[in-house]
């Protein structure tokens, strides 16, 4: 399989784009290959403002992984984000009607379909249908129908619907970098690809994508997704607060948030509590002393509220999570915010880092929740060629041309 199938995740935020590139090992892994990152423009809310300044940011943050590969990418797996989307659980039923009453692939299709049908608002339509389960004449639980017999088939399927302009504009711009999008994938979904194992999807686990200005949760159950939801709000929220509250610029606020940020009082032992940090006020021309202390009772409130807001959501689903919450996207990276979590949720909570039975090559260099998205978006690409492939389909074209005889000349 080495250097026959690729996946390429191209992860488009509202604060940075991130592209991997990785090759298929012979063990299932995805060998990450490179890796490239850049600030965003043009994006607001996951959602396109600004085509031109979003294009030229892909292909930068390509371009960079490009380079560090070795390979040039044609085609991406896209993360599909925005604050409108939801999902729902439907059924649906179909009789079988096949030699020896069989199940076949079309009858499973059927039967999802059957379960799709529904009224969406103007201008939506439907993202992703993720199946959890089939009952043939009663039995529930069944996971692989196909070859199974009965007469009766119902689906039960998790729907993602949402506004179809975002999606399409987040394709345009792809494309405009020259790029051919090769499937969309939702960002929790992709967030929980690269970081949970199958007993966190079988017992229960939540995934909490924390961005700059969306943070996304999908609940898993039974091997399948239970539940989904999108709320306005990430790691800009705490920036604007610290800007406001220590009357700083935006930029100084992100780079004292960065620094220095804590969101839960508790890890801070006396000495560190009174320590200064040095502040720049927006108008002033000699900076001031402020307490982390001070820092930290800006942040920490924040931060329960917001995640009060999930765990509202989480409990209101009747969800069951007892492998507890996994925490990825940048705004995972601040210093506290999985032990609020842990207090706000009561429930286990940990970062989301790189699943090491499923990445290899460079993924040391991106193991931090922040990269979590884009390297399940890469998974994501590898494992669909990767059943293409097995189930003797075409491959859906190659994702990268290796290596081009005069390629790093390109970039010299
Ligand atoms: N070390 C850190 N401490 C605190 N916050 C951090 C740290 N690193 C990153 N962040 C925050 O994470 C946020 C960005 O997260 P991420 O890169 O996942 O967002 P995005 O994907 O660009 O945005 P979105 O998903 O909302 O479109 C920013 O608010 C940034 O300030
Ligand atoms: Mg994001």
């Amino acid at each position: 399989m080495k250097g026959e199938i690729h996946g390429i995740g191209l992860d488009i935020g509202t604060s940075k784009v991130r592209c991997v590139i990785g090759e298929a090992g012979d063990d299932g892994r995805l060998n990450i290959l490179g890796t490239g990152q850049t600030d965003s423009r043009g994006l607001r809310r996951g959602i396109v403002t600004g085509a031109e300044a979003v294009s030229a940011a892909i292909k930068k943050a390509v371009g960079e992984a490009e380079r560090i590969s070795g390979l040039e990418v044609h085609s991406v797996v896209v993360n599909l984000s925005g604050e409108h989307y939801r999902g729902e659980n439907k059924n649906g039923v179909v009789a079988v009607a096949g030699v020896g009453r069989e199940i076949t692939e079309d009858d499973v299709e059927r039967a999802i379909e059957s379960a799709s049908a529904m009224q969406l608002p103007s201008g939506w339509e439907i993202f992703d249908r993720l199946p959890q389960e089939f009952i043939i004449d009663g039995q529930d639980g069944i996971t692989e129908p196909v070859g199974m017999s009965g007469s009766r088939l119902e689906s039960l399927v998790h729907i993602v619907t949402g506004p179809s302009a975002g999606r399409q504009n987040l394709e345009k711009a792809v494309q405009r970098s020259g790029l051919e999008v090769e499937r969309m994938v939702l960002e929790p979904l992709a967030a929980a690809e690269s970081t949970l194992t199958d007993n966190d999807k079988e017992y229960g686990c939540a995934v909490v994508n924390v961005g700059s200005e969306i943070t996304s949760l999908m609940t898993f159950g039974r091997g399948a997704v239970q539940h989904t939801a999108v709320f306005p709000f990430g790691g800009l929220h705490f920036t604007k607060d610290i800007a406001v509250g220590l009357r700083v610029s935006m930029q100084e606020a992100n780079s004292i948030k960065h620094q220095f940020g804590c969101a839960a009082s508790f890890l801070m032992n006396d000495d560190e509590r009174s320590e200064t940090i040095e502040i720049m006020p927006v108008g002033r021309s000699e900076t001031r002393g402020l307490s982390k202390e001070i820092l930290c009772d800006i942040m920490q409130p924040r931060a329960i509220e917001l995640l009060q807001h999930i765990a509202h959501e989480i409990n209101a689903a009747q969800m069951q999570i007892p492998s507890g919450i996994v925490l990825t996207g940048g705004g995972a990276m601040m210093r506290g915010i999985v032990e609020i979590a842990e207090q706000v949720f009561d429930a286990p909570t940990r970062l989301g880092t790189l699943s090491e039975r499923r990445f290899g090559g460079l993924a040391n260099q991106v193991n931090g929740p922040d990269w979590a998205v884009s390297c399940g978006l890469a998974l994501s690409s590898m494992d669909v060629q990767m059943r293409e492939y097995r189930s003797g389909g075409r491959s859906t074209g190659r994702k990268v041309a290796a290596w081009l005889g005069n390629f790093r000349e390109k970039f010299k």
